[in-house]
């Protein structure tokens, strides 16, 4: 019997400025471990009863999407997941089963999966290309989704910055970090962003570390959103203080991510300390790109 296995990476969106836009695919995986079976049965490490429960469990719930637009009944999967992407941290966790479902069907079906297809699955359970595509296709991305299409293009990455996760022990959905934004951003901001945005890739292509920080400030949805995260404003700076070339929230949080090209733990312990002044515990994860 046919078993397939897939890897799919953590990913950290946005990175300050490029709000909707820049994602990062980083070396945490959840595995999907997939075999044919009549039925369905999951089993999940660390245990998880919520997620063994087929209609909770997103891969499942992909996949069987995915058999039947192709016009297939899907009579079912034994299923191994093995989560390590901490679940509504703002890295992608959601996007990992997303991805992982669509690349199992089509090896499954023996179709190609093109852009067209993989949209138009994984749209219909997340909407944040900037999380999908870097899970898809690992490394940097800018993602843009127009009404009818998604176009998107892998930037480099420097080889020397590592992502120093700081992850605190509660959960942020997107849903609610996204309802704090504001409708409409005055244009003085939306010229703020812009300028960083672009200083910040030209900073990575020309190795300018120095303006990494300018360049991740951001006044679409940090401003907002930071009331959700207690100390946010202390954690960054201690970020900073430690060594750290730019630091923002990752994704929609609550994780906070810092890049480095060096001090990684000092920068891992700082910020942690951060959080625990405001009594949260939290952990950090020091992760490469995935490319
Ligand atoms: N860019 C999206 C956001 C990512 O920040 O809301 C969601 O994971």
């Amino acid at each position: 019997m046919k078993v397939l296995k897939v890897k799919v990476p953590a990913t950290t969106a946005n990175l300050g400025a490029g709000f909707d836009t820049l994602g990062l695919a980083l070396t945490l995986y959840n595995e999907f471990i997939v075999e044919e079976h009549d039925g369905v049965v999951i089993e999940t490490e660390p245990k998880n009863e919520f997620l063994e429960i087929p209609e909770n469990n997103l891969f499942i719930q992909v996949i069987k999407y995915a058999c039947e637009r192709r016009g297939k009944t899907f009579h079912g999967a034994k299923l191994k997941q093995i989560n390590r992407v901490p679940v509504a941290r703002g890295l992608g966790s959601s996007a990992t089963a997303i991805v992982g479902a669509i690349v199992v069907s089509s090896a499954v079906s023996k179709t190609e999966l093109t852009d067209d297809i993989f949209f138009d699955i994984a749209y219909r359970f997340e909407p944040h290309p900037d999380n999908l595509i870097p899970a898809w296709k690992g490394g940097f991305i800018t993602a843009l989704k127009d009404r009818e299409k998604t176009y998107y293009n892998s930037i480099d990455f420097p080889e020397d910055i590592k992502a120093v996760v700081v992850i605190p022990e509660f959960e942020l959905s997107t849903e609610k970090a996204r309802s704090v934004l504001p409708e409409r951003i005055p244009l003085r901001d939306g010229i703020f962003n812009v300028q960083r945005v672009s200083l910040f890739l030209s900073a990575l292509q020309n190795r300018r570390y120095d303006l990494l920080r300018v360049a991740m400030e951001d006044r679409f949805h940090q401003p907002y959103r930071k009331k959700l995260i207690p100390n946010f404003d202390r954690v960054v700076q201690n970020g900073y203080d430690a060594g750290a070339l730019g630091v923002s929230l990752s994704g929609a949080g609550s994780a906070i991510l810092a890049l480095a090209d060096r001090n990684f733990e000092e920068i891992g312990k700082a910020m942690t300390e951060g959080f625990s002044e405001a009594g949260i515990r939290s952990e950090y994860k020091i992760l490469d790109i995935d490319r």
